[in-house]
Formats: structure tokens, sequence, C-alpha cells
């Protein structure tokens, strides 16, 4: 075998490596009215810079055995209703943050220091629903509007790695 064809294998053997870590180019999220279309057909899914319009829920409910990232900075718009904004439910599924990624859920919008008693209605934030054996690592989440994090009706679920910053809230009374 000539040195081009060994090299040509070789390079179609990385290509097909680095095709199974990296999701498809139509498995990355840009746009928030691509996410069930993409839920449907893709296990290896990525969240790039998603703005998610005000009022509406991020509901990632995926594929047993999936794996979805989150790159850039994924915000949430401003509306006054419970929330949560982002769900994510499914089994034996993987979900990190790449470097510098971060969940922004713009709280100071809808901070009044009043907490839930006052008369603005804040959304929770990330909720785990319906989740067995998986595993959810290096994800950044700052600023929730109210209630950072719930896990409910999931066994088996490590968090590693899971930063919530409200510092941003220790000025003007928070939540
Ligand atoms: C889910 O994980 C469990 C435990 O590791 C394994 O037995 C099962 O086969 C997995 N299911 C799928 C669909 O990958
Ligand atoms: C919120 O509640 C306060 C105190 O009851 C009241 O003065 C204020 O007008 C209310 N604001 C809105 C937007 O309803
Ligand atoms: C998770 O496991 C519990 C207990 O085995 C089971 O009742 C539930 O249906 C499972 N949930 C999912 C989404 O598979
Ligand atoms: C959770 O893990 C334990 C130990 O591996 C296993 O026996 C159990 O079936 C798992 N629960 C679910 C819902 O898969």
């Amino acid at each position: 075998m000539s040195q081009l064809s060994n090299f040509i294998i070789f390079a179609n053997i990385l290509l097909a490596i680095s095709s199974n870590v990296t999701a498809k180019n139509d498995c990355v999220i840009k746009e928030f009215d691509q996410v069930n279309a993409i839920l449907k057909r893709c296990t290896n899914i990525v969240v790039d810079s998603l703005v998610v319009p005000g009022g509406q829920q991020l509901l990632l409910r995926l594929t047993e055995g999936s794996t979805l990232a989150f790159r850039g900075t994924t915000k949430f718009g401003f509306a006054e209703w419970i929330g949560n904004l982002v769900v994510i439910t499914g089994s034996n599924i993987t979900v990190y943050g790449e470097k510098d990624s971060l969940l922004d859920g713009q709280g100071p919008l809808w901070w009044d220091g009043q907490g839930s008693w006052g008369n603005v209605t804040k959304p929770k934030f990330f909720r785990i629903k319906n989740t067995n054996n998986s595993i959810f690592y290096d994800i950044n989440i700052k600023n929730c509007p109210m209630g950072c994090t719930q896990i409910e009706q999931s066994e088996n679920v490590t968090l590693r790695n899971f930063k919530i910053d409200i510092s941003e809230g220790d000025e003007g009374g928070g939540a």
C-alpha cells in the first residue's frame, strides 16, 4: 500500500472518531424554534448561545442515552410566569457545559427584593425531572430569577461541578 493511501485511511479513522464526539451541525440548536425538531432527530446535541424568549420553556426531553452540551451563553428573556425556564428529562443522559458556558437567568430583570411575596411573578429556573442514571457536570448557572435548581422523580443522578452564582443579588436585595 502506498504511503498516501495509508494516510487517507488514517485520516478517515480520525474523522470517524472526531465526528463521534462532536455534534453534527444539524444537531446544534441556535434558535428556539429548532428545539423540538433537533431533539426528535439527534442524540448528540449542542445548545449554542441560545436565546429563549420570555415566557417560553426550554423543555429538553432527551432520548434515552443522549448527550447534550451547553455552549456559550444561554439567555432567558423576561416574562412574569412561574417557569421553569429549563426542564431536562430523559434517562441515561449526559448533560454538561463546555468551557466558559453559562446559563444566564437574567434574574435582575425580575428581582425586587420581595422573594415570592411581592407582586412580580418570577419563574423558577433549572429542573431535572424523570431522569434516572444520568450525570450533569460543569454546569454554570447565574442569576436565577427565583429557585435555582430542582430535582424530582429521578434516581441515580450525579451533579458534578454544578455552580450557581447569584452574587449579583447581594446588592439591591436579590430575588
Ligand atoms: C441505561 O443504563 C443502564 C445502567 O448503566 C444500562 O443497564 C442500560 O442498558 C442503559 N440503557 C440504555 C438504553 O442505554
Ligand atoms: C405591588 O404591590 C405594591 C404593594 O402592595 C403596590 O404598591 C404596587 O402598586 C404593586 N405594583 C404592581 C405593579 O402591581
Ligand atoms: C426511573 O426509575 C424509577 C424507579 O425504578 C421508575 O419508576 C421510573 O419510571 C424511571 N423513570 C424513567 C424516566 O425511566
Ligand atoms: C440506581 O443504581 C442502582 C445501583 O447501581 C441500581 O441498582 C438501580 O437499579 C438504579 N436505579 C434505577 C432507577 O435504574
